[in-house]
């Protein structure tokens, strides 16, 4: 008796949380709504989802695990033009708004009381309140940010989740891009530490758009991870330990060890030839992108030896120690920059904070880095 109080009380309080969006909220049977329509009933909706084995809790269990829900990139949700990417309302925002992408910031209405991303940052929930609920926010092809000067339409495919994936994992604007003029013309624009691309190139580099395409000896050309793979058959794919799944990370946190389980769904000739394939991948751009780096060692910060994907300018919290513009050291001046070097600075970042390796797209990253290394003096 005591539990079917609570199951009354638990319904009590949805129907007027929901009210707005069904007619009637009864048991099983459904009783004519108020508009003198037919109830709708528990077992065709709210049930369809709101059930032990609809596989919800356990996606939401794995989303805790998820940078998504527990990182802190969802703190910069007060700040307009982060919103956007960082908080639950800005990408709900400006999916509805369509803010034009040289003005890419969320309303205001969208900055008061921000939260981290959740399952209604990426499917429809509480819409119809049915299983279509489950459709996703945003598949449609973007208007890539990181050029405001044309259209750069990046597309996984009609209907594709990696489209929402990268609506938010694209770079951001180039300032002042022009790189289009002669390459040993002076590029003046380089005046922060930050310039360049924002961090989640991912889109960029999987979908082989967005990159200073240097032409040279090597031909771009897309893996077959681009048409044939979303972004969640492999960061999705079944889970092992805390990777896959809703946690959509592709590496298990505590192993270091990819996920393979949706890789084999294609990569059949078993373990250790995937294993092969995978390290001479990551070996090879590994090298490219070092050779690159090589070249643009003159800007470049490193720490421990190891680039960081900044421009060693002085900032006084996050690069106080750099070689140039410091005022602890003799304020020397950036070397000179031309177009050619900063849209090599461009495909550097590209590469080094898509953080796969090459394995999002190689034959892509290949050409890029190899094509960028040869077109530098
Ligand atoms: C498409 C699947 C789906 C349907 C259908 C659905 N819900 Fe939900 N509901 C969810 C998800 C997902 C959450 C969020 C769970 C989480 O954050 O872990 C949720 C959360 C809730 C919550 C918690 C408060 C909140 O809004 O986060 C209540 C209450 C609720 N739903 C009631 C209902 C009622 C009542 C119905 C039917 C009228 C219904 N839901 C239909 C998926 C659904
Ligand atoms: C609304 C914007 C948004 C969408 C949509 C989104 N992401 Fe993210 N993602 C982020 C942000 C921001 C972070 C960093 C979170 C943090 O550190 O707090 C992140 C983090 C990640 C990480 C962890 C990165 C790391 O360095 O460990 C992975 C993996 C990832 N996302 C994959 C995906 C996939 C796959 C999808 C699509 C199914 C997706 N994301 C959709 C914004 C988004
Ligand atoms: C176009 C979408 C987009 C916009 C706009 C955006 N970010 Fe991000 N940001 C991301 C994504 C995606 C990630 C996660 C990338 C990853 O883990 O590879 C991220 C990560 C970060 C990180 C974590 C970096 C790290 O490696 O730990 C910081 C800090 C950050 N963003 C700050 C900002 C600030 C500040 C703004 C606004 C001035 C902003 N971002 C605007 C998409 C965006
Ligand atoms: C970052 C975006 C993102 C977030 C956040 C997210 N999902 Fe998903 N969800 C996806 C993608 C992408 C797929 C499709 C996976 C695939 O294609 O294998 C999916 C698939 C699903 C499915 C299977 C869909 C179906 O039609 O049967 C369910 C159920 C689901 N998600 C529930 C949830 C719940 C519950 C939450 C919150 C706890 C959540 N998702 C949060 C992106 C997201
Ligand atoms: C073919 C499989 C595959 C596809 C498709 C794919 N990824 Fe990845 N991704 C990987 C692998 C493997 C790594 C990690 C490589 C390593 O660290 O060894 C990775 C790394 C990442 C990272 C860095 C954080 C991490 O978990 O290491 C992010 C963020 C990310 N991918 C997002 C995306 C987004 C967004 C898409 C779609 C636009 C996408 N990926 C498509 C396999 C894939
Ligand atoms: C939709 C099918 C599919 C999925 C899923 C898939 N791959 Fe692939 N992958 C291919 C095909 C096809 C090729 C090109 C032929 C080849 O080299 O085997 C390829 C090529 C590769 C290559 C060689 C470099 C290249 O792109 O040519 C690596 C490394 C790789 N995949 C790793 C992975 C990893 C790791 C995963 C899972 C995290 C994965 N793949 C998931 C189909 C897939």
């Amino acid at each position: 008796m005591k539990k079917f109080l609570r199951i009354n009380l638990f319904l009590a309080t949805v129907c007027i949380l929901a009210m707005a969006a069904f007619t009637a909220c009864e048991g099983p049977a459904g009783v004519p709504g108020e508009d003198g329509q037919a109830g709708v009933d528990a077992n065709e909706t709210c049930k369809k989802c709101h059930n032990s084995t609809s596989g919800m809790v356990a996606k939401s269990k794995q989303l805790n695990h998820s940078l998504h829900a527990s990182g802190e990139a969802w703190l910069e949700g007060t700040r307009n033009s982060c919103a956007p990417c960082h908080s639950n309302e800005g990408f709900l925002d400006v999916i509805a708004k369509k803010p034009a992408k040289n003005k890419y910031n969320a309303s205001a209405a969208a900055l008061t009381d921000p939260t981290s991303f959740s399952c209604r940052t990426c499917h429809k929930i509480h819409t119809a309140y049915d299983s279509t609920d489950y459709a996703f926010t945003t598949t449609a092809p973007i208007d890539m940010l990181i050029d405001t000067t044309k259209t750069l339409t990046l597309d996984f495919g009609t209907g594709s989740s990696s489209n929402l994936c990268a609506k938010c994992h694209q770079p951001r604007i180039v300032k002042q891009m022009d790189f289009n003029g002669a390459p040993t013309t002076a590029y003046t624009a380089i005046t922060s530490y930050r310039w360049g691309t924002h961090y989640g190139t991912q889109g960029a580099i999987a979908g082989g758009k967005g990159a200073m395409e240097f032409t040279g000896a090597e031909t771009y050309a897309n893996s077959a991870h681009k048409a044939g793979a979303t972004c969640a058959s492999c960061h999705g794919a079944a889970a092992s330990g805390i990777s896959g799944g809703h946690t959509f990370s592709v590496v298990n946190e505590e192993t270091g060890a990819i996920n393979t389980n949706g890789c084999v769904k294609c990569h059949t000739t078993g373990t250790s030839a995937l294993t092969t394939k995978i390290n001479n991948t990551k070996t090879e751009i590994d090298n490219l992108l070092n050779q690159l780096g090589a070249k643009l060692d003159a800007f470049l910060e490193k720490e421990d030896g190891a680039y960081t994907g900044y421009i060693d300018l002085y900032d006084a919290s996050a690069n106080s120690n750099a070689r140039y513009k410091n005022p602890n050291s003799g304020n020397v001046a950036l070397p000179t920059v031309d177009n050619r070097t900063a849209a090599a600075l461009v495909n550097f970042m590209l590469v080094f904070r898509d953080k796969s390796h090459g394995i999002h797209n190689y034959p892509y990253t290949r050409a890029l880095l190899k094509n960028s290394i040869a077109a530098l003096p």
